[in-house]
């Protein structure tokens, strides 16, 4: 039997993540939304690209989330997008309430799910899903260290010429302004980036990296980044899907990998199909220790306002 993928929310990123999926026939794919209209409209449009595309899975738009029962991932991207002057953190009131009910009803529907949390502040929105859900720390985690990285990895990829997905870079800790993109561990096919670019340009890609969703924010003036986003949701939901121990950077709840404790973090995490199966934990140095106690300290402020 073909498996379920429910997308909730058919804003821009929950369409562009529909489209991936379907696209690579991950899953039938059902996307949700309180618009009447919309995810209808959007699903039966992208359910007509199959004969062209390929694809054989159905695509389908609802306003129910009894239609979404026993889904094998739900991906989350409800929720208001940052406008320009708008920190990720400004969202974080309006969007919790919207997480907390997508996440209920989810947890209602499909028991069995893995939940992966798309929506803005996503360190502290998908804290608020996985205690709305009840679901074990396994089955709930947060999108943002795929996108980070392939930012990162894209920044690299353009300074030195060379093929985008030749370059492994990780990015870890919160998807705000204080994520640490690691440099020492950034390679192209094995060969460290340290090597082949200076200092000060490397900092100039890190600081880029840092803040890369907000120069998408200030050039479209109307919303955020929908095409990378929704593309890492689905690179997740895949791992799940085909169960392929993918190792990818995620929000997850740590404790005591890396020193931290009862808080999402972006950490690498083998992926499979009950979820998260491990976080591959490393030696950090002093400097790189000190970029994550950051990022945990302003995860937890976000956490402490999200009242849960
Ligand atoms: C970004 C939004 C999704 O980084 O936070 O583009």
């Amino acid at each position: 039997m073909r498996k379920k993928l429910t997308i909730i929310g058919a804003g821009n990123v929950g369409a562009t993540a529909a489209h991936w999926a379907a696209s690579r026939g991950l899953a039938d794919v059902l996307l949700l939304d309180v618009v009447e209209g919309v995810p209808q409209g959007k699903a039966l449009d992208l359910s007509q690209s199959g004969p062209v595309d390929g694809f054989s899975v159905a695509v389908t738009g609802s306003n129910d989330f009894a239609d979404s029962a026993n889904s094998d991932v739900v991906i989350i991207t409800a929720g208001l997008a940052r406008k320009p002057g708008m920190s990720r953190d400004d969202l974080l009131a309006k969007n919790v309430a919207i997480v907390k009910s997508c996440a209920e009803q989810a947890a209602k529907h499909s028991p069995n799910a893995v939940l992966i949390v798309v929506t803005n502040p996503i360190d502290a929105m998908v804290y608020t899903a996985f205690k709305v859900s009840g679901f074990p720390k396994e089955r709930v985690i947060g999108m943002a260290g795929v996108l980070d990285s392939a930012r990162y990895r894209t920044f690299l990829a353009q300074a030195l010429n060379v093929a985008p997905r030749d370059v492994n870079a990780l990015v870890m800790g919160i998807h705000g302004d204080n994520m640490l993109p690691l440099v020492r561990l950034a390679n192209v096919a094995g060969v460290p980036v340290t090597d082949l670019l200076s200092a000060d340009e490397l900092a100039a890609i890190v600081k880029r990296t840092q803040h890369g969703g907000a120069e998408i924010v200030n050039h479209l003036k109307t919303g955020s980044a929908f095409y990378t986003p929704g593309l890492a949701a689905v690179e997740m939901a895949e791992a799940v899907l085909t169960d392929s121990k993918r190792v990818l950077p995620c929000a997850a709840y740590v404790e005591g990998e890396f020193g931290f404790s009862g808080c999402f973090l972006g950490v690498p995490v083998v992926i499979g199909d009950k979820g998260i199966e491990r976080i591959l934990e490393f030696s950090l140095t002093g400097d790189e220790k000190s970029a994550m106690a950051e990022s945990e300290a302003a995860v937890r402020k976000q956490m402490a306002a999200t009242g849960l």
